[in-house]
């Protein structure tokens, strides 16, 4: 039977292009990475699009603040995060910018599309203003006390001595974090999407298999609460996309960061041509789309952005694919805890094969909060892939090399222990497959121990020694390598270095899942080198020393 190849497009989501990325950001590269790299071994035509997130208030600030066009900054942290990114072993197709020339192209369309079917409207509003800098102050850059408890320097939306919640109006002697003046109310016209006019598609779309039903429960209380118009147009100063017709306002940049999506597409696109924009984006396409993000941006992801393409007469999302944050030694990544540790900062001390095991262990398809604790981390990857894992090719490849003259016997002591193996396989992808990496972990661990434990049952050092034996020996070794060649065709999605490593050694292309069902045998191979080593305490502590050298 001709099965018909799936096409599935992949997207985490874009990074702002004003600071470095942390291990948190990483997480979810990770998880989307896993997610493409497995469905890449399936031979799915699965395109993993990325880019940055350009466009916003901080962004202008921090160029300000550094001396540098808001150009260049996102063009110098783009490039910054392209390396990291690369450096945790991603696979990414495309790394665009929202700050691009398809984006805006592609953002005029959309906005005129809504602006012909009554999507959108203006209205006049009041806002803080800063005189002295002469620009509208979002929420986080108003500080004040708290009008509960009088702790100075509070944000405007809660204050973290006594947990009040309220809005920045409430402050008392509130002031401008930019340029320490009182902000004061001064009126605007703004463009607002109505997002009631998708009330029924996005009650529908909501609950129909698109998000997961945790994520759906959750929006179900922002339904009780109604569907609010949403702010689409920012003053200037700004930096973003101008509206048409307006001299000084601009498109709010989380109106154009997901159409970065489709912009970093369509980059990509002109230069490969089977990849074309009706075929994926059109309301009639038949190719699956899938966006991976954290939880803190979920609102804008499964509304805003859902009515947004079906407004403007595109394709909404196969499904949203929505994780929680990671946590580092049981604190939120904060600076001054020491919890606070840079991509490039990891890199430097640690290999990326062991962050992607270990956040491997650790995702489900849940949205709840993820922690990284050194003391056990360092335990699961010396326990698992050093202890389990890799021993299993150590135990067996010596023999082959020295007394079988570098070959795989023509066949294996125990067949069905290998069919077995197999077929988890197939329980194995269907755990990748819905985003179960910590099941798919367990059962490829308990795999390896099951390796080891036939290593330890048959001896292969002490059979070696009985020349009656010879051949015996050779199909246990045989064996014992074929287990570890499908443990690294089921580990490959999460440690694609170490499987390259691997097919080196056994001197065979690029794996594929289908590689499982056929074992290697009479093959010659290469000495076995150590794939990877011990994780030692030292390194930890010199990288969390180094991180906390860090700000
Ligand atoms: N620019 C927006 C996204 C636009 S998508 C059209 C943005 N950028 S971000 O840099 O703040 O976040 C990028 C991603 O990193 C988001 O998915 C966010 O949830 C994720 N994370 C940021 N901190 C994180 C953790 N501590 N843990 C896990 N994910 C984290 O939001
Ligand atoms: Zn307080």
């Amino acid at each position: 039977m001709l099965s018909k190849k799936r096409k599935i497009l992949v997207t985490y989501a874009l990074p702002y292009a004003n600071g470095p990325l942390h291990l948190g950001h990483l997480a979810g590269f990770v998880q989307t990475d896993i997610w493409v790299r497995f469905q890449k071994m399936r031979t799915a035509d699965c395109l993993f699009i990325c880019g940055c997130d350009g466009h916003g208030t901080p962004i202008m600030i921090q160029a300000e603040k550094l001396g540098l066009s808001p150009e260049k900054l996102i063009e110098q942290f783009r490039a910054e995060h392209l390396q990291d990114i690369k450096g945790f072993l991603i696979e990414v197709d495309n790394y665009h910018t929202t700050h691009s020339s398809e984006n805006q192209a592609l953002v005029m369309t959309i906005f005129k599309r809504h602006l012909e079917k009554g999507n959108i409207n203006k209205r006049t509003i009041k806002q803080a203003y800063d005189p002295e800098k002469q620009m509208f102050l979002p929420d986080r850059y108003i500080k004040g006390e708290c009008p509960r408890c009088g702790a100075p320097d509070q944000y405007g939306d809660n204050c973290e001595v006594c947990g009040a919640t309220y809005t920045p109006i409430e402050l008392k002697n509130p002031y401008s974090t930019l340029s320490g003046a009182k902000p004061i109310e001064k009126e605007s016209e703004h463009y607002f999407f109505k997002l009631q006019n998708f009330s029924a598609l996005l009650h529908d779309w909501t609950r129909n298999g698109h998000l997961q039903p945790q994520v759906t429960k959750k929006l179900d209380e922002w339904f009780k609460v109604g569907l609010q118009d949403w702010d689409i147009s920012r003053d200037a100063p700004y930096f973003g996309f101008k509206i048409p017709g307006e001299e000084n306002k601009y498109f709010y940049c989380w109106l154009d960061a997901p159409v970065g999506y489709i912009a970093s597409f369509q980059n990509y696109a002109a230069t490969h041509s089977q990849y074309d924009f009706s075929s994926y984006w059109e309301k009639s396409n038949k190719t699956e789309l899938y966006h991976f993000i954290g939880k803190d941006i979920l609102y804008f992801h499964t509304l805003f952005w859902p009515a947004v393409l079906n407004g403007a007469d595109l394709r909404t999302p196969t499904a949203i694919f929505c994780h929680g944050f990671l946590t580092i030694d049981g604190h939120k990544m904060s600076k001054s805890r020491g919890t606070y540790i840079k991509a490039r900062t990891y890199l430097e001390h640690l290999p990326p094969e062991y962050f992607r095991y270990y956040l491997a262990t650790k995702f489900n398809d849940q949205i709840e909060d993820m922690d990284v604790n050194f003391e056990d981390f360092t335990q699961r990857i010396n326990a698992d892939l050093v202890g389990k894992f890799v021993n299993i090719a150590s135990r067996c490849a010596s023999f082959i090399q020295k007394n079988f003259d570098g070959k795989l016997a023509k066949q294996m002591s125990k067949p069905a222990l290998y069919e077995s193996f197999v077929k988890e396989g197939d329980s194995i992808a269907d755990k990748y497959e819905a985003r179960d990496f910590n099941q798919a972990m367990r059962q490829i661990m308990a795999l390896a121990d099951r390796a080891n434990q036939y290593i330890d049952e048959c001896k292969p050092w002490a059979m070696i020694k009985n020349p009656e034996l010879q051949q015996e020996t050779h199909a246990v070794c045989t064996l014992g390598l074929n287990l570890f060649r499908l443990l690294a065709i089921y580990l490959k999605p999460v440690l694609p270095a170490i499987a390259l490593k691997v097919e080196a050694f056994l001197n065979v292309a690029p794996f594929t899942w289908a590689d499982k069902n056929k074992p290697l045998l009479k093959q010659a191979i290469q000495v076995f080198q150590p794939l990877t080593l011990r994780l030692e305490k030292t390194q930890i502590d010199a990288m969390k020393h180094a991180a906390a050298q860090d700000h």
